[in-house]
């Protein structure tokens, strides 16, 4: 056998023999490659007498062609293999159920979908939303708030206190959102009108009380706002927020250190059937406190009280998503028991507008 039909078999061989495509890529590079065995053979042309090459030349060129074709239609099979055992590897059983996709299975908490549909309802009214640490001093939550020291009120909120400070002082657990309405004074030049959502902490659980609570803060402060801005204002966010048309409200004289007058507000209801109906019927449900800011809270904040004034409010956000959407118990709002939050929470994106509808 001629040494170029040796070279021939053997790579041919090769070829064959290569299981994949870079066991073929190794036989291409040892046979065509640089340093190949063919490459060897085509570099000694160089040395050969004109009729020596005119033979050797169209015999190593055709070795060349022939080697190559042969690892080309090599790679084919190869790469057509490859994915036949790919696909029959993942291979889908359609008759598997389907998984569901996050947004059909992922539920809003109430808690969540009801201080949207406050902002919501507040935002439509020119309200912007104000915040503040859940961690506060004894100075914001009651001193600034017109709370006296010693004055029993301070007592009535069950208060969560922590350590003391190196000076002595010890910071609260706040027990309102309150403290956010002087936060917010100190920094802010009125015209205001703020809702400031948030947790609230009073040592104090049962079913209609947990030590962690939520609670929507209003407040408005300008030149000329008056009392009936106050009442305007809360019974058009209860008509919105219950999803009725009209509604009586009724305001009883109460006291709040921070507020003169001080208000709590009732709402109309019917209890004769066993579950509470908004807007109808003769009984009253107490919903909210409210009232004018007491001089001395403008004060506090720098304001002149003979030229500022304005109201404010507090509300329960658990209570009132109890209300709306007839749940029984506080306790399971903070339990994460899935099988609550699959009946009673919202979908994503469903989101609370005016327009398209605050709970659809
Ligand atoms: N901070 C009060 C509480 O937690 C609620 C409240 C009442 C807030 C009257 C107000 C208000 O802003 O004017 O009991």
């Amino acid at each position: 056998m001629s040494e170029i039909e040796t070279l021939e078999q053997e790579a041919l061989t090769a070829i064959d023999g290569a299981a994949d495509e870079a066991a073929l890529e190794e036989v291409r590079v040892e046979t065509l490659g640089k340093k190949g065995t063919i490459s060897a053979q085509m570099k000694t042309l160089g040395q050969m007498s004109d009729e020596e090459r005119k033979v050797a030349g169209p015999a190593l060129n055709g070795l060349k062609a022939r080697v190559n074709d042969a690892i080309t239609a090599r790679r084919d099979v190869l790469k057509r293999e490859a994915l036949n055992a790919r696909l029959a590897s993942e291979t889908v059983d359609v008759t598997l159920p389907g998984r569901a996709d996050p947004l059909s299975k992922g539920r809003i908490h109430p808690i969540s979908q009801v201080m949207d549909e406050i902002t919501a309802i507040f935002a439509d009214m020119g309200f912007t939303v104000a915040e503040g640490p859940d961690i506060e001093t004894d100075y914001y939550n009651f001193t600034a708030l017109n709370f006296p020291e010693g004055h029993p009120a301070r007592e009535m909120h069950d208060t969560f206190f922590l350590q003391p400070d190196a000076d002595g002082t010890r910071k609260v657990l706040r027990t309102h959102t309150s403290p956010v309405q002087i936060r917010t004074m100190e920094v802010q030049e009125p015209p205001i009108r703020i809702v400031i959502p948030g947790k609230t902490y009073r040592q104090d659980s049962d079913a209609t009380h947990s030590a962690m609570f939520h609670q929507l803060e209003g407040l408005v402060i300008d030149k000329s706002t008056n009392i009936a801005n106050l009442k305007w204002t809360l019974l058009e966010f209860c008509k919105a927020f219950f999803e009725v048309d009209a509604l009586d409200m009724r305001f009883r004289p109460s006291f709040f250190p921070f507020t003169e007058p001080s208000l709590e507000v009732d709402i109309q209801c019917d209890r004769s059937g066993g579950e509470v109906k908004l807007g109808e019927g003769s009984d009253w449900m107490e919903i909210l406190g409210s009232g004018m800011v007491h001089p001395n809270v403008l004060r506090n904040c720098g304001l002149d009280p003979d030229v500022y004034q304005g109201f404010a409010w507090g509300i329960g956000i658990d209570r009132i998503a109890m209300l709306k959407y007839g749940m029984p118990d506080l306790r399971p709002f903070f339990e994460a028991d899935q099988r609550w939050i699959d009946q009673y929470g919202f979908r994503p994106l469903d989101m609370p507008t005016l327009l398209g509808g605050l709970s659809q």
